[in-house]
């Protein structure tokens, strides 16, 4: 949701920048763009579409020989996408160059009152509005500093925000945060500020993330961070562990392909350390003062609020804990909760779940759930994020940065780390968790490692496959959620229309849609009941020249001559099936994403962090 770096210090900028800008075109490609200050002027260069247009325009005109800059990577809100839109934005006057991320919701009037005054917009964005906003305050006289200060005040909305001026005595950058996450980082004569750390990695680990209302002024020598009171703020610097070379493609085609394959890695690394399989112990101290004595036996319900795959991990986490637990859990999408006016006191524990930490309607949910007095808990991949500063305890799952914008890696992650929630809460209420629960999670990975081994098989099912415009995936209990988010991956890389549905729902609707051009993915795994009524469901679509692809945990001899193609993978337990039964649909997603040439890793009109509402 629009990615922003900025560089000040001894090195050449640009360079700097554009690479930043690669690890952050997840956040939205739909134009990027250069600023520099060189001999106290400006120098942008955008481009509509994706950095490597932005790539081609440097490569034939750089723009060298400045140690101050700024990038930007759009996804687009207010005006189209298009290079007149793209970012950096510069006042009337040429006076400063602006980078924004989020939504400012008051720009029409103050834009009505700029006008008024004479300012002029070649623009159609929102973000054109603060840069003549920040200079007619220049205008009065004054530092940058004191301009940018004055004028988030009249701003209502959301922002990350960046600015560098020609007027500045010395290259400087102020910044400001109000929503979208913005962190700082240090290298030796030289800072940088960049919405997300992978941005950063290969120059330095040491951060500090701004808190909201934060004003910070960046020059070489490092930041002077001021709060929303305009009083100078301690912020801490925080070392982050994760490997730069994790956000390289490793020899995979796509980071989806990559990030698909480093999921038994990635479960493993979410249980290690937390599981105690001799003393069938589960520690989650993580989760700070909810973790002390008697707070979770108080707990009475649980609201799992999410958006996207971590919505669909938490359908997932209601069964984990209400089976495991026999607390009532509501699942609510991030954009819907606070509008129902949800019922919450002290004995409703709310947890968020948010691979990014940072998706704006997530945020706004747990919030919604903590000013009514609730208990607040997240889910989180990324160390330090919103979600896990608002929260008073973390669960952390240890994914490594994920770089495709379809969620895979942190979406099993997420399953693993409810399961360990749901076992934790458990055992906060006295209930018994043993090896019957525990073992299970050592054979994880191996199974996830045999699921994905069915790679060339799946290859054959999409190119059998790819050219069909509809998809049904049919699931039942558990597997219901999964039968959801293979029907998300496929709309998400592929662009296919692919529907989800509940298998026992399928005669009160979908059935319809059914003829010999309509390829229905069934779940067919889990307990023996269940498993046997959606192969009665098989049974129904093949009497309407249905195409059925199974998926199977059980003898697959029971569905030959039935479905048309069978994927075997193998049986886990009950809990964590759904966990290997998501591969090999992220897998086929893929595969049918490549064959009809789409761009898999960035699929048009999606980012990865959804920072507005
Ligand atoms: C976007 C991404 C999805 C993701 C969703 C929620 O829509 O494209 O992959 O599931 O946001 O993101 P979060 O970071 O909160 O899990």
């Amino acid at each position: 949701m629009c990615g922003i770096v900025g560089y000040v210090g001894h090195q050449d900028a640009a360079p700097l920048l554009l690479e930043g800008l690669s690890r952050l075109e997840y956040r939205g490609y739909d134009s990027a763009g250069l600023v520099i200050r060189r001999d106290g002027e400006l120098r942008a260069t955008k481009r509509q579409g994706k950095l490597e247009r932005l790539r081609s325009a440097l490569a034939e005109r750089p723009l060298a020989g400045a140690g101050c800059g700024l990038g930007h990577t759009r996804w687009a809100t207010h005006g189209a996408p298009s290079k007149r839109n793209a970012h950096p934005v510069l006042d009337s006057f040429k006076r400063l160059a602006l980078i924004h991320n989020g939504i400012i919701e008051n720009f029409l009037e103050l834009k009505q009152g700029l006008s008024a005054e004479g300012w002029r917009f070649d623009t159609d964005t929102d973000t054109e509005v603060v840069a003549n906003l920040i200079s007619s305050r220049l205008e009065a006289g004054g530092s940058l500093l004191a301009a940018v200060r004055s004028a988030v005040q009249a701003i209502e909305g959301m922002y990350a925000i960046a600015v560098i001026s020609t007027g500045s005595e010395h290259d400087e950058i102020v910044a400001a945060r109000h929503g979208p996450p913005l962190l700082l980082g240090y290298g030796d004569g030289e800072t940088y500020l960049a919405s997300d750390a992978a941005a950063l990695l290969e120059h330095t680990r040491d951060f500090t993330f701004l808190e909201n209302g934060d004003i910070a002024r960046l020059t070489s020598r490092g930041a002077v961070i001021w709060d929303r009171r305009g009083e100078a703020a301690e912020r801490p610097r925080q070392r982050l562990l994760w490997d730069p070379v994790q956000i390289e493609k490793g020899g995979y085609k796509h980071f989806m392909l990559k990030e698909i394959h480093e999921q038994a890695q990635a479960l493993q690394d979410t249980f290690s350390g937390r599981v105690d399989f001799e003393r069938q112990e589960v520690d989650l101290s993580s989760l700070g003062p909810l973790a002390e004595p008697g707070v979770l036996a108080g707990i009475e319900r649980i609201h799992l609020l999410a958006c996207g795959t971590s919505w669909h991990a938490a359908l997932v986490g209601k069964f984990f804990i209400e089976q495991l637990v026999r607390i009532p859990v509501e699942v609510d999408y991030g954009s819907e909760y606070r509008y129902r006016d949800p019922i919450v006191d002290h004995r409703v524990l709310a947890l968020g779940i948010s691979q990014s930490g940072e998706t704006a309607d997530t945020l706004s949910a747990m919030t919604a759930a903590r000013d009514r007095g609730g208990r607040l808990a997240t889910i989180s991949n990324v160390v330090g994020s919103e979600a896990t500063r608002i929260a008073e305890g973390v669960v952390y799952t240890h994914a490594g940065p994920e770089i495709g914008v379809a969620s895979t890696k942190a979406f099993t992650s997420q399953l693993a780390a409810l399961y360990l929630f749901a076992l934790y809460l458990r055992q906060a209420r006295g209930l018994v968790v043993d090896a019957e629960h525990l073992d299970p999670l050592a054979h994880l990975p191996q199974a996830v490692a045999e699921a994905l081994a069915r790679e060339a098989q799946i290859t054959e099912i999409a190119r059998n496959h790819f050219r069909a415009e509809n998809f049904l995936y049919l699931g039942r209990g558990l597997d219901y959620p999964i039968a959801l988010e293979g029907a998300l991956k496929l709309k998400e890389i592929s662009y296919i229309h692919a529907e989800g549905y509940p298998a026992g729902e399928m005669k009160h609707g979908p059935i319809a849609l059914i003829d010999a051009n309509l390829p229905v993915v069934a779940l067919v795994t889990g307990a023996r009941e269940v498993a046997d009524k959606v192969t009665s469901n098989i049974h129904e679509v093949k009497a309407r020249d249905g195409i059925v692809i199974a998926l199977t945990d059980r003898d697959p001899g029971q569905l030959m001559g039935l479905a048309d193609e069978i994927i075997t993978v193998p049986h886990v337990s009950h809990y964590l099936q759904p966990i290997v039964d998501v591969v090999p649909l992220q897998l086929l997603a893929y595969q049918i994403g490549v064959k009809r040439g789409c761009d898999v890793d960035q699929p048009r009109n999606l980012a990865k962090s959804v920072t507005v509402e």
